[in-house]
């Protein structure tokens, strides 16, 4: 129960998805949490009170100068009550109320009174998610540190299609994670590998793949939320290096394994996400290959494997491996998981252009030995934390057996 005695306060607002905020509530409440509902006047249009009082057992409050309210638990009491502040759905507005710190209702008002951390589910039309105005106020809530869960990709009720929906229940209440909790890998080494290998051919040529790094490196991070102490070890992307991780930058796949193995003897876990090449060429030429009026043959060798390298280790940390797939999906991934002696395996379809490799979005099924789970399409930011959530649950499990 891992919201076991968690105060949560509940902001709804006033959009379509409010309609699914009761089965949140009850989600919520099946992983032990104490959840107190607060509405703004345009929620109650789609969502009655009545039922989000039933289901969580508590009065919902919705008037911040309600005399009866304001004796029962007054809204300052309510604010320091909260462990959690969660807004679902927030709409646009409120994501802009909340920049200005405007308090004029109950659930503005309680977001600037709480000490908790505040975490956000958006859910609105995809063309207001991408208004200017959206995601300028977006950028300046993420650097206050509050917490965005989705949105997520799809079908809109207005019949759009794109980044905008209401992460669905269980993802919501899978991602809040208490303070508490998180810090699960305290005192834990993790070395994680991303984006893709440069094989040079010749000093101005080489071989590569359509890896971007955004993965390993949301993972870096979600491995630092946890607590632990992460290596970074980054092939060729246009990424910034996330603060305070220590990032090795690394061109080719023989670079990345002499970085690796320099961490192993001192790393409990290894995430190997990059799109390491199979082959190099077996001779880099020293000058440019001058073109020719004949075929040019090239003859390549294989590279290390570097995750089935560690994982073979005499001392060989938890290990986590992906497999980009295009058909097969399970039966490559467990044939992987078994053949490199790996403790986990998360398996993604490449064959779906809109999740995986350059995209924002990916899904994912992992699979361990005595268990599997599916992560449903997310931003990888988010996926990231629920997959290294998962990684350092069956990590602490294994270490106690
Ligand atoms: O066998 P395949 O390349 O599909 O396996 C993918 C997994 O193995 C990924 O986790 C990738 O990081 C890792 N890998 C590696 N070294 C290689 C090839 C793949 O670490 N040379």
């Amino acid at each position: 129960m891992q919201l076991k005695n968690i105060n949560i306060i509940l902001g709804i607002t006033g959009g379509i998805a409010a309609y699914k905020t009761p089965d949140l509530v009850r989600k919520l409440v099946a992983k032990g949490a104490n959840v107190r509902v607060v509405m703004t006047d345009s929620a109650k249009e789609f969502v009655s009170p009545l039922a989000l009082q039933a289901v969580s057992g508590n009065p919902v409050s919705d008037n911040l100068l309600d005399k009866d309210a304001e004796a029962a638990m007054g809204h300052i009491e309510l604010a320091r009550w909260a462990d959690m502040l969660l807004v679902a759905p927030a709409t646009a507005n409120f994501m802009a109320k909340l920049t200005y710190g405007l308090a004029d209702d109950l659930l503005s008002t309680l977001c600037l009174a709480t000490p908790a951390p505040i975490y956000i589910a958006p859910a609105m039309n995809q063309q207001m998610w991408f208004a200017d105005a959206t995601q300028a106020n977006l950028k300046i809530l993420a650097q206050r540190k509050i917490q965005f869960l989705g949105p997520a990709q799809g079908e809109q009720a207005c019949g759009d299609v794109g980044p905008g929906r209401m992460l669905e229940p269980q993802e919501i209440a899978d991602l809040l994670v208490p303070e508490s909790l998180e810090q699960l890998l305290a005192g834990k080494r993790i070395t994680i590998t991303a984006g893709p290998t440069r094989e040079e051919i010749d000093p101005v040529r080489y071989l590569s793949n359509h890896s971007s790094g955004k993965m390993g490196y949301a993972l870096a991070t979600a491995a630092q939320e946890l607590g632990a102490t992460v290596t970074l070890i980054s092939g060729p992307v246009n990424l910034q290096p996330p603060a305070l991780i220590k990032t090795v930058s690394v061109i080719n796949a023989q670079q990345m394994h002499d970085a690796v193995m320099q961490t192993t003897d001192t790393c409990d876990i290894f995430v190997g996400c990059a799109a390491v090449a199979d082959y190099r060429v077996q001779q880099k030429t020293e000058q440019k290959i001058k073109k020719s009026d004949s075929e040019l043959t090239l003859t390549f060798i294989k590279n290390p494997d570097i995750l089935s390298d560690v994982a073979h280790l005499a001392n060989a940390p938890f290990t986590l491996g992906f497999a980009a797939e295009t058909q097969n999906l399970r039966e490559y991934a467990l044939d992987k998981l078994q053949r490199k002696k790996l403790n986990m395996i998360a398996a993604n379809d490449v064959s779906d252009s809109t999740i995986g490799f350059n995209s924002e979005q990916n899904a994912l099924n992992v699979f361990w030995s005595k268990g599997e789970k599916k992560l449903e399409v997310a931003d990888k930011q988010l996926l990231a934390r629920q997959l290294m959530q998962l990684v350092a649950q069956r990590y602490i499990e294994d270490t106690n057996d």
